[in-house]
Formats: structure tokens, sequence, C-alpha cells
């Protein structure tokens, strides 16, 4: 697969980047605010390497899941001006992806220069399910460029314009943090140094599946948190009171308890789990028995005898896959388990890679050092997908250059 020396010189080349831009945002005070730039920073270093070479950058990216027609609230805007204070140097920012606005700044970029393109899920042509459509959109992107480089790990799961159809139409290469990516979850797949513990967590088992599916042929503990616990322990033969729940994955959960004890994977669940009586109301806060929650009560993370049992459970691993908070991390009373969980992570003897998407913002938003940790992904669904087996549309497209 082609790297970013495989384009040759790169000295007044338009480069068209695919990063992953898509964090979460807030408003504060009538103001847009970036609440985790995890992904940002990690697409940095591309970006930089590129400029560097004297390459005129030309960043596309999506921000959340807009309709297909431009959309304030998802405005890349802010996202340039924070790639711009990373950078540190100016970024231009087209307010269209492939309009007037997009040639324009493209044609007035010098060597070295960096430019946003606005979302790319504005235009419909970028997540069209009809290959004509995105193909058409592919069409101008790449006519703004003279060569693609992919770097957007967390979105290579998605057959889109950006990601895919524009590879087919430029010399195209993997950036680093893609690279990097590939690697990580290459070593939890090929011949992983065991114990292996997977941890998951997050809300439902549905997203999971695959991955479940997959892991209990590889790893040697699976220790489960998150919403998605609570279909387990019903599995089990447990009321789970006002819990979420999925009724339809309970057989499913059966299924996995007993293919896990046939093949000596050991399923760890919760022992206590943290309940209220509804979800904001951090008063009512309070521990109770996994085997025993009461039918008025709501499970919002997994208890202090569990968290304890989790990180005792990690402290031999050799390797670690973590994907899924293990309660509500964002409110204090609710981040213990998720805390216990990272907290161990970060003394495991071995690889410890935390799977993108809400594990890698709590890591963050818990003011662990990011330092301490394997590897942080940029990519949950993306990651999930690679470790499910699945062909991810934005690699495969790049491996026939
Ligand atoms: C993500 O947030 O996982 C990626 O940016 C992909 O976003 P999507 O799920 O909206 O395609």
């Amino acid at each position: 697969m082609s790297d970013i020396a495989s384009l040759g010189d790169l000295t007044g080349k338009r480069v068209l980047v695919r990063s992953d831009l898509n964090v979460p945002l807030e408003q504060v005070d009538g103001t847009t605010a970036i609440t985790d730039d995890g992904r940002i920073r990690a697409s940095v270093p591309t970006i930089k390497q590129l400029s560097d070479a004297g390459a005129r950058v030309v960043v596309t990216a999506h921000l959340g899941r807009p309709d297909g027609a431009p959309d304030p609230a998802f405005s890349l805007a802010p996202v340039a001006a924070r790639l711009g204070e990373l950078l540190g140097r100016e970024v231009a920012f087209a307010t269209d992806t492939v309009g007037e606005s997009a040639s324009e700044t493209v044609a007035a970029l010098a060597d070295g220069d960096v430019a946003v393109l606005e979302n790319v899920r504005f235009n419909e042509g970028e997540t069209s399910k009809d290959d004509d459509v995105r193909a058409s959109f592919a069409g101008q992107l790449a006519q703004l460029a003279d060569a693609f480089v992919s770097d957007g790990f967390g979105v290579v799961h998605r057959k889109q314009a950006s990601v895919y159809d524009v590879a087919l139409r430029l010399p195209s290469a993997m950036g680093g943090l893609v690279a990097t990516e590939i690697d990580v979850l290459r070593r939890l797949t090929i011949d992983p140094a065991r114990p292996y513990v997977v941890v998951l967590g997050g809300s439902k088992v549905s997203d999971k599946l695959g991955v479940i599916d997959n892991l209990l042929e590889k790893a040697d503990k699976l220790l489960i948190g998150g919403g998605m616990v609570f279909t387990f322990l019903k599995a089990q033969g447990h009321e789970v009171g006002k819990s979420l729940l999925e009724d339809d994955q309970l057989d499913i959960c059966r299924r996995y308890l007993t293919e896990a004890a046939e093949r000596g994977v050991e399923i760890v669940l919760p022992t206590d789990i943290v309940v209220a009586d509804s979800f904001g109301d951090e008063a009512s806060a309070r521990v109770v028995a996994a085997d025993a929650i009461p039918a008025d009560a709501l499970g919002l993370d997994i208890g202090p005898e569990s968290a304890a049992a989790f990180a005792a459970a990690l402290g031999d691993a050799k390797t670690v896959f973590w994907n899924g908070p293990m309660g509500v991390f964002e409110v204090d009373a609710f981040a213990g388990g998720t805390r216990a969980v990272a907290g161990a992570l970060t003394t495991i003897d071995g690889l410890s890679v935390v799977g993108g998407g809400d594990s890698a913002a709590a890591v963050r938003q818990l003011g662990f050092d990011e330092a301490a940790f394997g590897h942080i992904s940029t990519g949950g669904g993306a990651s999930l997908e690679y470790l499910e087996g699945k062909e991810l549309p934005g690699i495969a497209v790049l491996e026939r250059h």
C-alpha cells in the first residue's frame, strides 16, 4: 500500500487530505466550543508533513450527520480555526466544498499553505448510496487536487465519496495516522500477546455483536460493562429495573455466555451496579447488587466492587482492547467504573488500546495522561469493524495503488 513518499516531490502540488475532524461541539455563551479536540490533534502530523514538503494542502472532512445540505450547526469553521492554532499557522477556510469558494481558496494557496473545505456532508453526493451520484461528486473533489492522502481513520469504514471514490480518481496514498491505526489493530488480530483481555461497554449490545463474535475466538477474557451489561444480566435471569435493555438481544447474549464457557473464554460481568432513580438525578445514586436491581432503579455505572474486580482482571494482561465507557462517565457520580478501567489500562505491561469514540473522550475528560496508554484510536466504528474482520472500503481502495 502506498505511503506519502510514493507520491514523489510534492512541492507546489495540490494535495487533498481526508481527515476525520468529527469532534464534539458545545454552545457556550452563544459561541461554539470544541469539547474534545483529540481528532484534530491526531490529524496535525500528516497535514504538517505535507505542508513542510511544500504541498498546497486541501483538507476535506465531515462533522456530524447533516442531511446532504448546508447546516450552520455543522460548519467546520470552528474546527479550521482550532487546526490553525495547533499548526501554528493560518488556515484558509472555504465556505463550500466543491463550489466557487473552494476553487478560489485552493487557487490562492501558496506552497506549504493549508486550507479546510466546508463540511463534505453538506453535499448529498458524499454519502449517496447511488454509485454514480457519489462518483460525480468525487470527480468534483478530485478536480481540486493533484493527489489524495487518506488520513481519516475514523471514517475508513464508510464507502463515501471523499473516503473511497476520490481515491479511484487521483494518485493516492495512506497517511501516517491511518498507517499507525492499522498497524496497532493488526497486532490485536494477529497473534496477540497473552493474556488478551477485552473490555466492552457503551450502551448497546446490538452495536457490538460482530466484534463479540470475533473476539470470542481470540480473547482470553471479556469484561462487560456500560449500558449493554443489563441485557447480559437479564439473559442470566436477573431483573434490571428501568435500566437500558435490548429484549431482542437476550437470546444472542445467552448464546455468547454459553459459547464463552465452551471456549474457555472468561466473561466477567459486574457484581454491583450504581443506580439512580432517574437519569439526571445524582442525589439518588446508590450501589446495589447486580442480581438485585430494584424495579424502579436505573443502572448508570458498574459498582466499586466490580470496578476493582475489572482492574484486577486486567492486572496481568499483555494485550488489552477497550471500547465503550462503563457508565455515564460525564457525570461524576457515574464515572467510577470508567475511571477504574482507564486507570488499570495505564499500568498494563504490554499493549493497551483505547478503541476510539466515547472511551477515547472519557480518557481525556477524566484527566488521564494520553501517553500512559499504548494507543488511543481516533476511530470507534472503524476499529470495531476492523476487529470484526470486515473489509474497510477506505483501506481496500488504497490497496489498488
Ligand atoms: C465517527 O465519529 O465515528 C466518525 O467520524 C464517523 O462518523 P459517522 O459514524 O457519522 O460516519
